[in-house]
């Protein structure tokens, strides 16, 4: 296979996070494996949210359970309301039980939340909210988005063929710091009787250097690079990231560090994004970069993510949204979501292999030439969300269990 139909995350089995296998899941729906007597259990917290979110977490909890009894591996799922369709259910988009599930798995998968119908809630009560509260919730400090071009794909990149071929970068992106999370806040009146609002850029020391281990971490076991994205120029808190990340470099002399202001990244992701190994940024130019990069690869319906505390259970999420422009047709891509869930197996649960297993099934499928409307390109066949989700079924049924090849 050549390198640039592979995907390379990296394998972080995160030194910096600790994992626990065995904790309680309340009321599980067991999963029984044929190809293997199952040797590992883990519970897994699903939210499958609104919009399409409900669509293409079936798919990945069908690939999950496929891809993890041919490695001996069980399931306890447990699917609990999140978002939108928690507050029709409870009144609130993360209720106390949503959570606490979630804190007591092993790792949770969520498909997106939100949708029209409660975008005019107060913002205590946005589905946008809980998915904060979520990350609050689980201390998951970092965010890993890779964006790579598929051999498959680089058609559907809107750049120039030449450009986007054998991209493959990672956004490491700090998750639970700066202006998203950042006091004071709010709207108010100033001196002159003008209505204002505002919102504050703050790090911690600690919150740079943990992120910038993470990152360090990451770039060691991928090519080696790293480039700091901020805006030093003009922000203090720029100033003392760049400082931070500088300082933790002494600890990886094996890694290559660069700095780059935001806007040039910006430029430089879509002049040539080859140049980027793993990027490692804020919370807020994270979420903007990220988005960016993810367009190179083609669509967003290909994009997975993991998030990562110190310790406790990961979250993993494609990085797209509800779409609810095409919520229940049956057009949603859940290709980010099956990929979150290898990322799930091999950063959340250190389980390679089976996360593996997923990748191959998903290149398998493509290979086949099926694919869905966000990534179609003539001379291939169009499937919506269902039926691609029944071809990396078949792609991953087909492998020959870990028993048999031992
Ligand atoms: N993590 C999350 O749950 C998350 C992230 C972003 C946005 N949102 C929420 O989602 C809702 C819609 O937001 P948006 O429209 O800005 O972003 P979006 O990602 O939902 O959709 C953007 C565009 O991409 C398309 N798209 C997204 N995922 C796709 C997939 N898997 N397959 C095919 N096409 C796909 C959509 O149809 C739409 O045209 C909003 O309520 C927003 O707050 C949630």
């Amino acid at each position: 296979m050549a390198a640039s139909t592979q995907f390379n995350a990296g394998t972080v089995r995160s030194p910096f996070r600790l994992q626990s296998v065995s904790k309680k899941s309340p009321k599980p729906t067991r999963i029984s494996c044929s190809a293997a007597t199952p040797a590992k259990r883990y519970s897994i917290t699903l939210l499958p949210g609104d919009g399409i979110g409900p669509e293409v977490i079936s798919i990945a909890k069908n690939v999950l359970k496929v891809a993890g009894s041919l490695e001996g591996i069980e399931f306890l799922f447990q699917e609990m309301p999140m978002g939108g369709a928690a507050l029709d259910l409870t009144g609130v988009p993360l209720p106390d039980e949503t959570l606490s599930t979630a804190k007591s798995s092993d790792a949770v998968l969520l498909g997106a939340i939100g949708g029209y119908k409660w975008d005019k809630n107060e913002k205590h009560l946005k589905p946008e909210t809980g998915l904060l509260k979520l990350r609050e919730g689980l201390k998951v400090f970092a965010n890993l988005r890779p964006a790579t071009v598929l051999q498959q794909l680089v058609d559907s990149s809107t750049l120039k063929k030449e450009v986007a071929e054998g991209v493959d970068l990672m956004v490491v992106r700090e998750l639970t710091g700066g202006i998203y999370f950042g006091k004071p806040r709010g709207f108010s009146t100033n001196e002159n009787g003008v209505e204002i609002a505002y919102n504050t850029e703050v790090y911690a020391a600690y919150e740079i250097d943990r992120i910038a281990r993470v990152a360090f971490e990451t770039a060691r076991k991928r090519h080696g690079k790293l480039c700091s994205v901020d805006k030093a120029n003009v922000l203090e808190a720029s100033m003392f990231w760049r400082k931070r990340v500088t300082e933790i470099a002494t600890e990886y002399p094996d890694v290559e560090l660069s700095h780059m202001y935001v806007d040039n990244a910006a430029m430089q992701l879509v002049r040539n994004p080859k140049q980027f190994d793993t990027i490692v940024t804020n919370n807020i130019f994270g979420d903007i970069l990220s988005d960016e990069a993810s367009m190179i690869t083609g669509s967003i319906g290909m994009l997975p993510s993991a998030s990562l505390g110190e310790s406790g259970p990961g979250l993993f999420e494609p990085i797209h949204g509800s779409a609810p422009d095409i919520a229940g047709q049956d057009k949603a891509n859940p290709l980010a979501t099956v990929l979150s869930a290898a990322m799930l197996l091999k950063y959340g649960l250190g389980e390679e292999n089976a996360a593996k297993r997923i990748e191959n099934a998903v290149l398998d499928a493509l290979n086949r030439g099926f694919r869905t409307g966000d990534i179609y390109s003539p001379g291939n066949k169009l499937v919506g969300c269902k039926e691609m989700g029944e071809e990396v079924l078949k792609s991953v049924s087909s492998q020959v269990p870990s028993a048999v090849l031992n």
